[in-house]
């Protein structure tokens, strides 16, 4: 029996894992949040001194890293060696290395065969930069979710301040717009709209308006 794939792509903040996960718990799907694969990478380097732009040295170092994820009742927990790392991956230090490594391609070949293996054995929601493009080409619907930086750099800002890591919004603002020069001009698997996806601009929606679209766009899609 074959499985549905969803695919959210997009930039960073711009609502796709908090979206995502009310979308998968109301269709009873898996959610898989693949940002969380190369942030736990990134951590593995940052915590031995590795610079996450030193290529060769990431290279090196991809054998001794063992990503896997499970599920607890607060969600997708990820494991980096078989430790739980889900709190420590969340930090904006985390957030640059993830987009550095997440440039090299054996980095992404290594998790993108974790990805596909997940999709191929569940109905899932996945969201990512690459997803509809290169992880899951014939994902049965794509959706791009974008907003404005300022938009973005917010709710990001809201987020951290509510989970009390101390930050101030033009950092955040300045961090999330190196992620978005990054990540769309990498040359492998870059941040990009899909040719199938449905684009939905999140800036002026509340998260329900942005939620119904997304379901309506699944309703027609699978009918
Ligand atoms: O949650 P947020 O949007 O801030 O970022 P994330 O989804 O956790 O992703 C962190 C970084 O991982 C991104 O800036 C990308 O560089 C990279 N990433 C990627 O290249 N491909 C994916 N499918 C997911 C994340």
């Amino acid at each position: 029996m074959s499985t549905t794939n969803i695919a959210i792509d997009g930039p960073a903040g711009a609502g796709k894992s908090t979206m995502a996960k009310i979308i998968a718990d109301k269709l009873g799907y898996i959610y898989i949040d693949t940002g969380a694969m190369y942030r736990a990478v990134a951590l593995y380097a940052i915590q031995r001194n590795i610079d996450t732009n030193d290529v060769e040295k990431i290279r090196s170092i991809l054998d001794h890293i063992d990503i896997d994820i499970k599920y607890d009742e607060d969600g997708q927990v990820i494991l980096l060696n078989g430790q739980d790392v889900t709190k420590e991956i969340r930090t904006p230090e985390v957030s640059v290395g993830a987009s550095n490594v997440a440039a090299i391609p054996e980095v992404r070949l290594k998790l993108v065969e974790l990805q596909r293996k997940l999709a191929t054995e569940n109905n899932v929601i996945m969201d990512g930069r690459d997803i509809g493009t290169y992880v899951l080409p014939n994902a049965n619907i794509k959706i791009f979710l974008t907003a404005s930086v300022e938009e973005r750099a917010r709710r990001r800002y809201e987020e951290m301040i509510a989970k009390q890591y101390s930050c101030n919004y033009e950092d955040i603002k300045k961090e999330i717009e190196y992620r978005d020069r990054n990540d769309s001009s990498r040359a492998f698997a870059p941040l990009t709209i899909a040719d199938d996806a449905v684009v939905i601009d999140t800036s002026n929606n509340k998260l329900e308006q942005s939620v119904e679209m997304i379901l309506q766009v699944i309703k027609e899609r699978l009918s």
